[in-house]
């Protein structure tokens, strides 16, 4: 397989537009380095807010006349869905293009620019996931009306990384001074990608465990190392397990092989059981991004440390919290 390149949302202006606390009105959110710190923060605050408005009472109208697209390109369960209960939940309505573009005009070939240029003339905000890197900017580009990157092929995946961290922070209560491992596929895996570059921003040390042709893309890994973070990779699981305090596990991306063999080659590579859950520390906590493919096995699902369906709630949170603050309701 051929150097994996990153080059469409690592560029330049993407570093140039970081998002300040109060300016999210009418931003597209693209890459997680639109947010610094400040960003961060107000995100989680917003998140945390929202959490205690649905407990309390399930929804609000803060969004009320607002209509949201969902225009998906590839496969979702946990997006999509997550982003059409919170515009719901806040009020909105959503334009839902996520059981297979087959039954849209893009089946006649239409492009993804016409795509959204008809879909703006509709809707407050888009939520676009395809298949290729870079194709939420081109989006971007052709919107006058928010574009929100929900997965750009193996590029970003932005509100998936805000959940990651949020998620994070909410069952160890900090980020800084942790120990996270990613385990997987950490070279298509963007969700690795996007919440490797957010924790750029912490003192946070890094273990990257992965078959050889699965490690992290050397553009991250220069941005992990050019940031100062402790960072190591290794194939096995067994040097990270005891020392842990987040081991974010993720399912090999099959369809990012062009050689399926290769796929067969490392898929099933890592299981964690809960034979291997007792090395661990008694504090941590097991992520996934999901779904997963056989990565974790069902005995963990009790471990009180298996925090990934919690994670799959606090995704709906993040998700309000991103739709009030570029609808300028936050
Ligand atoms: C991830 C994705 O689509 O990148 N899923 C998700 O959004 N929760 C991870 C994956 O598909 O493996």
């Amino acid at each position: 397989m051929p150097a994996l390149t990153l080059d469409p949302l690592f560029a330049d202006d993407d570093r140039r537009k970081i998002l300040r606390s109060t300016d999210f009105t009418g931003q597209d959110i693209l890459s997680v380095s639109q947010f610094d710190r400040d960003g961060l923060e107000y995100v989680f605050i917003r998140a945390h807010e929202m959490r205690e408005m649905v407990d309390r009472i399930g929804y609000s109208n803060l969004l009320k006349g607002h209509i949201l697209t969902c225009l998906f390109y590839e496969p979702s369960t946990r997006t999509s869905a997550s982003f059409i209960a919170a515009m719901e939940r806040l009020g909105g309505s959503v334009i839902p293009i996520t059981q297979g573009v087959q039954f849209s005009s893009v089946s006649k070939g239409e492009t993804l620019a016409d795509t959204i240029r008809t879909l703006e003339q509709y809707s407050d905000a888009i939520v676009l996931r395809h298949p290729e890197i870079g194709s939420a900017r081109i989006a971007a580009d052709y919107s006058s009306v928010p574009v929100i990157n929900a997965g750009d092929g193996a590029g970003e995946h932005p509100t998936q990384a805000l959940l990651d961290l949020f998620t994070i922070q909410q069952e160890l209560g900090r980020i800084d001074g942790l120990k996270i491992a990613m385990v997987g596929d950490l070279r298509f895996g963007r969700t690795v990608h996007s919440l490797t570059r957010l924790l750029t921003q912490y003192d946070v040390s890094l273990r990257f465990v992965s078959p050889e042709i699965l490690r992290l893309p050397l553009v991250l890994m220069n941005e992990v190392k050019d940031a100062g973070l402790n960072v190591r990779e290794t194939h096995d699981v067994a040097d990270v397990i005891q020392n842990a305090d987040v081991l974010y596990v993720t399912r090999v991306q099959k369809e990012r092989f062009s050689d399926l063999a290769q796929y067969e080659e490392v898929r099933g590579h890592y299981e964690i059981t809960a034979e291997l859950m007792q090395h661990a520390k008694e504090r941590m906590v097991i992520m996934h991004p999901l779904p997963r493919v056989g990565e974790i096995h069902y005995s963990v699902d009790a471990d009180p440390r298996a925090a990934y369906f919690r994670q799959v709630r606090n995704g709906m949170f993040i998700r309000m919290a991103l739709l009030a603050m570029v609808l300028g309701k936050a």
